[in-house]
């Protein structure tokens, strides 16, 4: 008789791992796909997104090992106490999904300094408040992974929907993972980044029509556009022990619809 092997007995690639996942209350979005993708490999969750009410349903959803937060992340103070209190919840915070954000495609001239604000305040400044919120207790643990979500825009001028203020934004995103992966490579602590195409999700507000969706179709190699579970798996392998040794790259899943 063959004596056990891991094959008899799997465990989950991340067992015993918190993760928090903001932005992941968004029944089609890209963040709850990868919260559920990560419940799967035996992760525990912290979702957080804009409202407590959305949250909480989302983490019902997952079971009954999940929580919910409300928080602005472009909020600092509320960023730093959400993650106190998810701490006091989980007892660890083993990676931070920084997904939470917003598009917009309006022209260069027509941007107010709001809209401007807005998108840099959450897309920029809510990732590097919830790296700052999650830094100290992954240095304590001399361990820990953050993955950030940019955008093709970032790398191709400007996105299909998205305008210069979100491709800048975005191009912050890029920036600040490589430089807090080098600053925090000796902590023990991996950051990287992911670059996704068109995912189909509702953050395009109805302007993703049929004519459109043919025109990008038309530029996708792998003939059909992304889903929020193409990123989510690249999440997955960014946070588990699988990418041990990957920190500071930017991670293309766009299905060669942009090829550099
Ligand atoms: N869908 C795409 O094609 C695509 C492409 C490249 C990058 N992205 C990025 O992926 C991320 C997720 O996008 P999605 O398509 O799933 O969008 P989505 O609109 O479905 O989800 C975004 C989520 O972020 C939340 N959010 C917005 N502002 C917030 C704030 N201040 N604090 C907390 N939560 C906030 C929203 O409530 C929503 O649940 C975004 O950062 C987006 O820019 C998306």
């Amino acid at each position: 008789m063959r004596s056990p092997t891991s094959l008899d007995c799997p465990m989950k690639l991340l067992e015993n791992r918190v993760a928090i996942v903001t932005g992941a209350a968004s029944p089609r979005g890209i963040g709850l796909a990868t919260a559920r993708l990560l419940v799967e490999h035996g992760a525990r969750v912290a979702i957080i997104d804009l409202r407590a009410e959305d949250a909480e349903a989302a983490a019902r959803e997952l079971g009954s090992h999940h929580m919910g937060y409300g928080c602005d992340v472009g909020d600092r103070a509320a960023a730093n106490c959400t993650v106190e209190r998810v701490l006091r919840d989980f007892g660890q915070v083993d990676s931070l999904l920084n997904f939470a954000g917003i598009s917009r495609s309006t022209k260069v001239m027509d941007i107010a300094a709001e809209e401007y604000d807005a998108v840099m305040r959450i897309n920029l400044g809510g990732t590097m408040n919830m790296c700052q919120a999650v830094i100290p207790p992954m240095r304590a643990a001399k361990r820990g992974n953050i993955v950030c979500i940019g955008s093709v825009a970032a790398l191709r001028g400007g996105g299909l929907f998205g305008s210069s203020h979100y491709a800048a934004s975005k191009g912050g995103v890029h920036s600040l993972a490589k430089a807090l992966a080098r600053e925090l490579g000796p902590d023990g602590i991996r950051v990287n980044a992911i670059a996704p195409g068109m995912i189909d999700t509702d953050i395009f507000q109805g302007k993703l029509t049929d004519e459109k969706r043919a025109e990008i179709l038309a530029t996708i190699p792998l003939g059909r556009l992304g889903q929020p579970r193409d990123v989510a798996e690249l999440a997955l392998f960014l946070i588990s022990d699988w990418s041990s040794w990957i920190t500071g790259t930017i991670v293309d899943v766009n299905g060669g619809g942009h090829i550099h």
